[in-house]
């Protein structure tokens, strides 16, 4: 039976980090021409299909997503988009490493296809899983996996 139906919505927080706000406007050849506040209405509908009361947020520095990852803990799931310091942001790996709920990291990009440094998540090995390349559909598989997570525990 759907969860909607017997418990309380699933709380995921969809999180975004530096130089996401700029979508649409910044290196649409690599990210594309959708906004953030496109996905976050993609985001929206999918969520209430899944059961999932969904928050969205973008922060710039590392230290507000490192408070946005702690408020997270009282919730069940998080999507982590965290752009470059997914890539070297330990301060924020160890948030989502004791955060103890699931955190499905997402890229838009293949990071693989780009700069070597672009190679390494420190992310990653703390994370449920993992998504990228898939570009802003990859946000979508997120959500749906961090559900299948939260579900599964
Ligand atoms: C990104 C990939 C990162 O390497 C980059 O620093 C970003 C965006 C992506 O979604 O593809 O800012 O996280």
């Amino acid at each position: 039976m759907p969860r909607s139906l017997t418990c309380p919505l699933m709380q995921v927080l969809v999180l975004n980090g530096p130089n996401l706000n700029m979508l649409g406007e910044r290196e649409p050849e690599v990210y594309g021409s959708t906004t953030l506040a496109d996905i976050a209405a993609r985001l929206a509908g999918l969520a209430a299909e899944l059961g999932v009361t969904l928050r969205f947020e973008q922060r710039n520095g590392e230290g507000e997503l490192v408070d946005l990852v702690q408020e997270a803990r009282s919730g069940d799931g998080l999507v982590l988009n965290p752009a470059a310091y997914g890539h070297y942001g330990y301060a924020l790996r160890d948030a989502v490493a004791a955060a103890g709920i699931p955190c499905i990291e997402v890229h838009i990009s293949n990071v693989y296809a780009r700069e070597a440094f672009r190679h390494t998540s420190v992310i990653a090995p703390v994370a449920a899983g993992y998504i990228c390349g898939c570009g802003v559909f990859g946000y979508e598989l997120a959500l749906r996996a961090v559900v299948h997570r939260i579900q599964e525990r």
